[in-house]
């Protein structure tokens, strides 16, 4: 039996990941760190399933991380833990800089001093938000970087030492460099699920209307239960290699926001002058307005297109995502219809 270890196991990727490890009969273990109050609830189906042991730890402690790669020696590990919210980064630029760029430093050097570079695989959640300011359309494995945030600096500094424990010590240690994917079990303060669960408040009369930030910037959106087939199949590999996950194609959060209405039968006009803080999005019925700006969302510093280019992934590891923006918007809407009509739901907005 395979044994996988999993940082940022109580995350989005890492409720698919895990259920998919699960599925294949691995031995999983999740490292957590401390929370006041649970923050399990993406794993709940899984915890007591015989093959998952979750260990308490913490990327920003050295001494956790190697305790948990020692007694555990696994064959694979997954670091997917971060401070993954790029807006907050630039609040907490250091705490960004220790979990998402030492913390890395930390896991692979805890695999060194436990004498494993040759035992165990490493696969590092890398981001097209290193590409940043672009340098060329669509982003490969060979585009250059311009990182436009505290996240997107600690990162790069993740992906630079992952490449450079693979040339120094010969350690299967790969960078899968995924653009945005969303799901039903995206954090709420990401734009995409802020949508969802605004447009199902408003179906349900829960609301009248939500604000939003920046409405031209471009995603290249998937669903993640298909990216962590993909970072399994990067560590399946004979040699360890670099790869873009993406679905090749690029949307406005100004045309998330129009499909996701659309689910529910809506559809939005925009009136006031574009790209202004006085445009707003009204129902094209009656003229209500749905959707406000907020300059606060704003950041101080944009990625403003985003679309990858996973031709090598195609190629190598026979990996091609399905779900394309439509039907992702879709599989979000129709949950959260029903999602926010249960009763925690006003408890986990407000904790958000
Ligand atoms: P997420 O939902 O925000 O999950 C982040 C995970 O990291 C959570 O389990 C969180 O624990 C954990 N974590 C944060 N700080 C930690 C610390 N100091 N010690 C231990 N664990 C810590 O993120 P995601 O969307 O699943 O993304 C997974 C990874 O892929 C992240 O590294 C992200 O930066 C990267 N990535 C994501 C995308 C995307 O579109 N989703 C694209 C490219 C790359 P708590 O539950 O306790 O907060
Ligand atoms: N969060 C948020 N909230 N974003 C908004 C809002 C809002 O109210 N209004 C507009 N946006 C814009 C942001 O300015 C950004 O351009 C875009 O929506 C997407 O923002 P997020 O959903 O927060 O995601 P992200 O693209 O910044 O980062 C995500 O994807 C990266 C991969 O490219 C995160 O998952 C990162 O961890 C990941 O690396």
């Amino acid at each position: 039996m395979k044994k996988a270890l999993i940082t940022g196991i109580t995350g989005q990727d890492g409720h698919y990941l895990t259920d998919l490890l699960l599925q294949k009969n691995y031995k999983v273990y999740g490292l957590v760190r401390r929370n006041s109050s649970p923050n399990t609830h993406r794993i709940n189906a899984f915890l007591n399933h015989p093959n998952l042991t979750l260990l308490s730890g913490d990327m920003s402690d050295s001494i956790s991380v190697s305790r948990i790669v020692a007694d555990t020696r696994p064959d694979e590990i997954y670091n997917l833990a971060a401070m993954s919210h790029v807006g907050l980064s630039f609040n907490q630029p250091e705490y960004t800089a220790d979990v998402d760029a030492l913390g890395t430093l930390r896991m692979l050097e805890a695999i060194r001093s436990n004498k494993l570079e040759k035992a165990t695989r490493f696969y590092q959640a890398s981001t097209s938000e290193l590409f940043g300011k672009v340098q060329e359309v669509p982003q490969t494995e060979k585009t250059p970087f311009h990182p436009r945030s505290p996240y997107a600096i600690a990162k790069l500094y993740s992906y630079w030492t992952t490449v450079n424990y693979r040339e120094a010590y010969g350690m299967f240690a790969t960078n899968g460099i995924l653009f945005n994917h969303e799901s039903p079990h995206r954090g709420l303060n990401f734009v995409t699920r802020k949508i969802t669960t605004n447009v199902a408040e408003i179906v349900n009369g829960m609301r009248s209307h939500f604000t939003i930030g920046n409405l031209e910037s471009k995603r290249d959106w998937g669903y993640a239960k298909e990216y962590v087939e993909g970072m399994w199949r990067i560590l399946q590999q004979d040699s360890p290699k670099d790869f873009v996950l993406a679905t090749g194609e690029t949307h406005s959060v100004r045309e998330f926001i129009e499909a996701a209405f659309e689910c529910v039968d809506i559809k939005i006009e925009w009136k006031g002058p574009k790209g202004s803080v006085e445009e707003c999005g009204v129902n094209a019925k009656n003229n209500e307005v749905l959707v406000k700006i907020d300059p606060q969302q704003f950041r101080p510093a944009e990625v403003d297109l985003l679309i990858g280019d996973a031709s090598l992934a195609k190629k190598d590891l026979g990996w091609e995502p399905k779900v394309k923006f439509q039907e992702l918007v879709e599989i979000m809407v129709k949950h959260d219809i029903e999602y926010v009509k249960q009763p925690y739901w006003q408890v986990e907005k407000t904790l958000c």
